[in-house]
């Protein structure tokens, strides 16, 4: 059994009302916002670039390097964004962590806003999650009567007002040029760039936008500094991170361990795959990254490692499935999502999914035939590159890599004239050791 949680961010969770100010304060919260207080702004930036801390957004781009693009001194307005739109299916750390400790984000998002010289800061949270909603305004209403947010906040001179905004649910506000449209009140899609946002972003002036994860990191590197950040993880993904469990184990949840661990390793942790069953297939990082297979269950769980095992880390959202999950319907499910959540503006991405669905369900009806495996691949490759944003990417993602590795489900449903599932016997078509992905993973201990 492997101990390698970390717990900094999930650390209060567990506390009587942790959501609290008065818990935070308890646990140490707000040592951070004061130490921040009596820096310069410009060696904050240096010890988030310092502390290698790369966004936990999906793209993994240096947060510290992000700050540093905002212009200094150009007389105009700063504004900092917090993304908490987590709308990507099986993403699911963001919310768990407001809810938990929203003010662990809230005082990030102040010394975030402080260092790049911004005095309007935004939380913009999926609409649909009100509870997440009401949590952060009452925690936000706590810090402006504790005369953490306001004016010249603990006498420093510094004035910071944070806003909390509900969109609407829609995927693409999560985009971080289509949010900045949709917190300006227009329909949310993306912009073209450059100019990117650290130029001309919300109202046209310079604006960092940072997931949740990130900016909630930033307290505890302000704490314990930027050698302390950097000694957890791997050569290029450093620090620790919310991995968060779900589908087939034993044991969902949020996992809270350095950049690197493997899924292996968090499965031990979780207690497996659900008993008397095998790792099918998985995500890294939401339904945007190409699924892995068994095979991949010794993969560093940092940046480099899941790219160059053909997938993407993501949002470190690991879905697992078990035997009993039909390949192509889940990806049919997914697709459905994509072409749901398109916003239009391209051709590749709003003709394109709609396509994809139209095979992909035919395939699932056993109608389709062998070519329409290679339209399929045809149609991600003109979408995959061709499209304005990353969501057309993304939808190509589970196609491409479940064809890769499970060829021969695509082709049963065709001989089978339909799915030829049976959930309820928990047994696969005609053969399972046909399946690549199926192998010798069983769960707890066996894994
Ligand atoms: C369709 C789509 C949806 C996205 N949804 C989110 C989201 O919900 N939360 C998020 O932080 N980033 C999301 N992103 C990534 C953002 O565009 C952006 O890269 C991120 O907020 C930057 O923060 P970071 O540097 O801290 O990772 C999404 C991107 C795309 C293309
Ligand atoms: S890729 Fe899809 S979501 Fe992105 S701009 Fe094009 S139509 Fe909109």
């Amino acid at each position: 059994m492997v101990d390698t949680l970390t717990p900094v961010l999930s650390d209060n969770w567990d506390q009587d009302r942790a959501w609290r100010l008065s818990a935070y304060e308890r646990s140490g919260g707000y040592a951070a916002l004061r130490k921040a207080l009596g820096e310069k702004q410009d060696d904050l930036i240096q010890l988030v670039k310092d502390s290698q801390l790369r966004g936990r957004g999906g793209a993994g781009f240096p947060t510290g390097m992000k700050w540093g693009f905002i212009p200094q001194g150009d007389g105009k307005p700063h504004y900092l964004v917090v993304n908490a739109d987590e709308s990507e299916p099986g993403t699911c750390k963001d919310i768990p962590l407001m809810l938990a400790s929203p003010h662990t984000l809230i005082e990030g998002a102040i010394i975030s806003a402080y260092a790049i010289r911004a005095n309007f800061a935004f939380i913009y949270v999926r609409g649909e999650v009100l509870h997440v909603v009401r949590r952060l305004q009452r925690a936000v209403q706590e810090c402006y009567l504790a005369g953490h947010l306001g004016k010249d906040i603990h006498g420093s001179g510094y004035d910071l007002d944070l806003v909390i905004h509900a969109g609407a649910g829609a995927y693409i506000c999560g985009e971080e040029t289509a949010l900045l449209d949709s917190l300006e009140g227009r329909r949310g899609q993306p912009r073209l760039r450059p100019p990117f946002p650290a130029v001309a972003g919300l109202y046209a002036s310079p604006t960092v936008i940072n997931n949740v994860e990130s900016i909630a990191s930033v307290p505890c590197i302000v704490n314990f500094g930027a050698d302390w950040f950097a000694s957890m993880g791997t050569e290029k993904s450093k620090g620790m991170t919310l991995y968060s469990l779900s589908g087939h184990v034993v044991g969902p949840g949020q996992y809270e361990a350095p950049l690197g661990i493997t899924l292996r390793e968090l499965l031990e942790l979780s207690g497996g795959v659900r008993p008397g069953h095998q790792l099918k297939f998985w995500t890294p990082g939401g339904s945007s990254t190409p699924i892995l297979t068994a095979e991949h269950l010794d993969v560093p769980l940092d940046y480099e490692a899941v790219a160059a095992a053909g997938s993407m880390l993501g949002t470190k959202a690991l879905q697992i499935f078990d035997e009993t999950t039909c390949v192509v319907r889940a990806v049919l499910r997914w697709t459905e999502f994509y072409k749901h959540e398109s916003c239009g503006k391209c051709t590749p991405c709003r003709e394109g999914t709609w396509w994809l669905v139209q095979t992909l369900q035919r395939l699932e009806d056993g109608e389709g035939t062998e070519s329409d495996l290679d339209m399929l691949l045809d149609l991600c490759d003109n979408i995959l590159g061709r499209s304005f944003c990353a969501l057309g990417d993304g939808a190509t993602s589970p196609i491409t890599s479940s064809i890769e590795f499970f060829r021969d489900e695509y082709i049963a449903h065709l001989t089978h004239g339909g799915c030829p599932f049976d959930p309820q016997a928990a047994t696969l078509f005609p053969e399972p050791a046909r399946l690549s992905g199926a192998t010798a993973v069983t769960s707890g201990a066996g894994v």
